[in-house]
């Protein structure tokens, strides 16, 4: 080795990166002086002054798209969270992600779930911002927003679109998409004929937002406000009030000040956290969904979500609140009845109060500072809930050895302790050539099986566990029966219906080895879902069974085959998880 001429000059010190603003993560040109440079010309020419280009940056992830009705409003909401953001002395921009309007896409908009939250995180992750506000709304989009937020993990806040209001018609109040379903039975029952249900078509959604009732949406904005991701009471602000629009301004003042704090999601979306959002869940009533979403979601941190300790919790949390599909009022109402602070704080004795929420605050704290004005008729005491035991319970047994889900809150407690004689339909195609054919071999006690809708089915996991009742059964006056999939079901639906069955039967689970005839015994009170068939016989049908469709060759399709996990594990991907498996 030789030594340095003496003449050569010193080697510059790099530059320490500023920890803030639009000097973090540089543009990498190999020179992080010039990076820095070019960055800052290039932002001025957007017309933002120096002072402002030298803030800390709130990011705003806008999800406003014209294939997605729930978020016409997303515009006036980012134009909000900006003036937050400026008046507490940030420099706010905005960045578009994709968004998923749940029915404008084909296959499902689960399936796209994962892609956005990928989009979302390394979005967040990629471009310099020091917070970020997550402006979503519509299923699968508030999800998707929290899962790449809880990866990213920089300082995030949640504000979602909010709910619809309701319509009338002829004198009714409706509201989507419970009421969607109920006319729609209506009709296929030969109730009401083709031009009333196009009148009714007119009334269901008549204003921006999300469904009107404790549906996914919101169901989901109430478990992102549990698990302390969103500015206290504003889960349930209707889409057109004013609140949801000053909700807005304050979510982006307080980006700003979680920025300063550092707080970022790996210190408020911990197992208490978890724990908290699966209580609420179970007392509102909420969707099934949402076990799959909540699971993703804490999966980005690391945590699991035990189903045995899910039913732990049903059985010693109470239902309390009467929204659709279930009860009689809409999200509009339980906005005025006190919104998800009158659920949490007649919760709280079974809470976890020292969980963080995206104020600094805890929850006890949050919880000790709130107003007590609530409408009974809307949130019930824990003295006298609607139900004494949660919402949702988890299966187990031969036909679901990891699990299955009953919304037990919006089932036929008559039909919950039976056995029934299985009939058996292969997939989606099947179900609809076969359903309402008058020869179809069916009683109201059988039990309809759907197989082929889960996660690796070609379906993409589809809200199709919601089986019609088959025409000939529902003209007679049938109103429920035992229907179980491997498929999700909306969180607006109803009746005795056994879902996320896994694993699912694309990926050998026992449920594609039912068989037309085959008995199952169902028992809500032990937990189990059995298939009463000998192994020997399953053993025969499973080295029958015919080989699995060839993958899809390239794309998302094929990153969607290869990596999605079953219900029990969220669908996510399991190269997306905090801890992947493989
Ligand atoms: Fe967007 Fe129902 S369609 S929430």
């Amino acid at each position: 080795m030789t030594d340095a001429p003496e003449t050569a000059a010193p080697k510059p010190e790099p530059k320490p990166e500023l920890a803030h603003g639009l000097a973090r993560g540089l543009t990498n040109y190999g020179d992080r002086d010039f990076a820095r440079y070019l960055r800052l010309s290039m932002a001025r020419s957007m017309g933002l002054s120096t002072g402002l280009l030298k803030k800390p940056v709130v990011g705003i992830a806008a999800t406003y798209s014209e294939f997605n009705n729930c978020h016409r409003l997303v515009p006036e909401l980012v134009a909000a969270v900006k003036r937050g953001v400026l008046a507490a002395g940030g420099l706010p921009l905005e960045f578009p992600t994709i968004s998923l309007g749940e029915v404008f896409l084909n296959p499902t908009s689960l399936f796209f779930r994962n892609l956005m939250s990928v989009d979302t995180e390394e979005m967040i992750r990629g471009q310099p911002m020091d917070a970020v506000v997550l402006v979503g709304g519509c299923d699968k989009t508030v999800p998707a927003q929290l899962m790449g937020a809880v990866s990213a993990d920089i300082p995030a806040i949640q504000v979602v679109t909010g709910p619809m209001m309701t319509g009338r018609w002829r004198g009714e109040r409706l509201g989507a998409c419970t009421d969607c379903r109920r006319f729609w039975a209506k009709f296929r029952a030969g109730e009401i004929d083709a031009a009333t249900i196009e009148e009714v078509e007119g009334s269901l959604a008549t204003t921006a937002g999300t469904c009107a009732v404790m549906g996914t949406a919101s169901t989901m904005a109430s478990l992102a406000e549990a698990l302390g991701m969103m500015l206290p009471g504003t889960a349930a602000i209707p889409a057109v009030h004013a609140d949801r629009i000053r909700a807005a301004e304050a979510s982006g003042a307080a980006a700003l000040r979680l920025a300063q704090l550092g707080l970022t999601p790996a210190r408020i979306v911990t197992p208490k956290a978890v724990e908290n959002a699966l209580r609420v869940l179970l007392a509102i009533g909420g969707s099934t969904n949402a076990i799959i979403h909540l699971t993703a979601i804490a999966g980005r941190a690391g945590i699991p979500v035990d189903l045995h300790r899910l039913n732990e919790l049903s059985d010693t949390t109470p239902v309390l609140v009467d929204l659709k599909p279930t009860g009689p009022f809409y999200m509009e109402d339980l906005h005025v009845a006190g919104g998800i602070g009158a659920v949490l704080r007649e919760l709280a004795p079974l809470l976890h109060l020292d969980a963080l929420t995206v104020t600094g605050e805890t929850l006890g704290e949050r919880l000790a500072a709130e107003p007590g004005f609530v409408d009974r008729a809307v949130v019930r005491t824990r003295a006298e809930p609607l139900q004494p035991q949660g919402g949702l319970v988890a299966l187990f047994g031969s036909l679901a050895p990891r699990g299955a889900i009953l919304k037990r809150a919006a089932a036929d407690p008559t039909l919950f302790e039976r056995e029934g004689r299985a009939v058996v339909f292969t997939s989606l195609e099947d179900l609809a050539a076969r359903i309402d054919d008058p020869d179809l071999d069916v009683t109201a006690e059988d039990f309809l099986v759907l197989q082929n809708a889960g996660p690796l089915s070609a379906s993409g996991m589809p809200e199709a566990g919601y089986l019609p009742i088959p025409s000939k059964l529902a003209r007679a006056g049938v109103k429920d029966m035992v229907r179980i999939s491997d498929a999700r079901m909306s969180g607006t639906a109803y009746g005795t219906i056994v879902l996320h069955v896994a694993p699912d039967a694309a990926s050998g689970g026992p449920l594609g080895l039912v068989r037309d005839g085959d008995r199952i015994r169902l028992s809500v009170r032990e937990r189990r879902i059995d298939l009463l068939v000998a192994e020997d016989e399953l053993a025969r049908r499973r080295a029958a069974q015919p080989p699995a469709p060839p993958p899809p060759k390239r794309g998302y399709a094929r990153l969607y085959k290869e990596q999605v996990l079953q219900a029990d594990e969220g669908c996510d991907f399991d190269i997306l998880r905090a801890e992947p498996s493989r």
